[in-house]
């Protein structure tokens, strides 16, 4: 990446949504990179985003960083910061900044905020330190704050290349939000605190479970199908596959040593609930990813009967139904 020394101009904003994933990421061949083992395939989430607004300062001695108005410490903090850094390092400068960012969903739900949250977060430091950056360059930055967030660069469909032949790591679209009208029910349940991080769950489980290599190589066949359901907006291909990899991901997980076994008993009833959808001719498949939380898939038609048996048969905490969204934008109203 050949970057010109930039020159830190405005406060900036940005929005950027969550992703789903269809195949999951599961294991770093590099930890400190953050390069994956395998490539992963998410469809943007419009319904949950997170919007970040960061300003450098020279009169700042530290940086700041306010998630839904609390000032956070600690390893939330670190975080930001160690993604600062790598920003400050491209564009030369040492120049500390204040962080402000709202995520429209409960943090404390178990969704995924680090996806929304580093996306939102590289394009808004990197414009705020005059960085003009292509998609490719900004993937391959935010990878590096959480795996999963170079996939929220682009809307609707989108692969996250593991490794090329110039050892590059970086997201791209396969298709546009408009391209397939698909629905992700968020089906968000009682989530226990979890006692690993994703991080450490999987880097474990490439450590410990035998299962690991196993899928690995179910995973090239998987990606094809997923591609080619895309292509062809193919719903039940897309679903089936989707949900056989997240129970390959999970036998993965669920076979480490110790175990990581992200569900509860409500994640199970909802899982048969989908199958149940299946059997009365609803097309509906699940997702998970480390929580108990579940996203059914579905094709609009069915979404508002299978919100309707959800809140009959299931009484989740909330329901948050959304579609494929787009990508990241810089917007001119600021949080601070
Ligand atoms: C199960 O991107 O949160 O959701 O790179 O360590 O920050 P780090 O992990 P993260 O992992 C997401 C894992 C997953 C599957 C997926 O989103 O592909």
């Amino acid at each position: 990446m050949i970057i010109l020394k930039s020159v830190i101009t405005t406060k900036t904003t940005a929005i950027a949504h969550s992703n789903t994933a269809l195949i999951k990421y599961w294991g770093k061949r590099d930890e400190e990179l953050i390069i994956p083992m395998n490539n992963s395939i998410s469809f943007t989430t419009e319904a949950l985003t997170t919007t970040t607004t960061v300003e450098f300062s020279e009169e700042l001695t530290k940086d700041n960083f306010i998630l839904n108005g609390t000032e956070q410490t600690g390893k939330p903090l670190k975080r930001v910061v160690d993604h600062l850094a790598i920003i400050r390092e491209i564009s030369q400068t040492n120049v500390k900044a204040k962080v402000y960012s709202e995520n429209n969903f409960p943090t404390a739900a178990g969704l995924a905020s680090s996806a929304s949250g580093f996306a939102a977060l590289t394009s808004a430091a990197t414009n705020a330190a005059g960085l003009k950056l292509d998609k490719k360059e900004l993937s391959m930055i935010s990878r590096r704050g959480s795996g999963s967030s170079c996939r929220s660069f682009y809307g609707g469909y989108v692969e996250w290349i593991a490794n090329n032949e110039q050892n590059e790591s970086y997201a791209i679209q396969l298709a546009d939000e408009n391209w397939f009208d698909i629905r992700d029910i968020v089906v968000v349940l009682k989530t226990p605190e979890r006692k690993m991080s994703t991080r450490d769950a999987m880097k474990l489980s490439i450590k410990t479970s035998p299962f690991f290599k196993s899928r690995l190589d179910t995973l090239d066949t998987n990606l094809a199908k997923i591609r080619l359901a895309i292509k062809e907006r193919d719903f039940n291909s897309l679903g089936s596959v989707a949900e056989m990899d997240c129970l390959s991901m999970h036998s993965v997980a669920i076979t480490s040593n110790p175990p990581q076994i992200f569900w509860t008993p409500d994640t199970v009833k909802v899982m048969h609930f989908v199958e149940n959808l299946r059997e009365e001719k609803i097309d509906a498949y699940y997702t998970i990813d480390t929580g108990a939380n579940l996203h059914i898939l579905t094709i609009p038609k069915f979404e508002h009967e299978i919100v309707k048996q959800l809140e009959e048969k299931i009484l989740p905490e909330k329901i948050i139904s959304s579609k494929p969204g787009p990508g990241v934008k810089v917007v001119n109203e600021h949080l601070f």
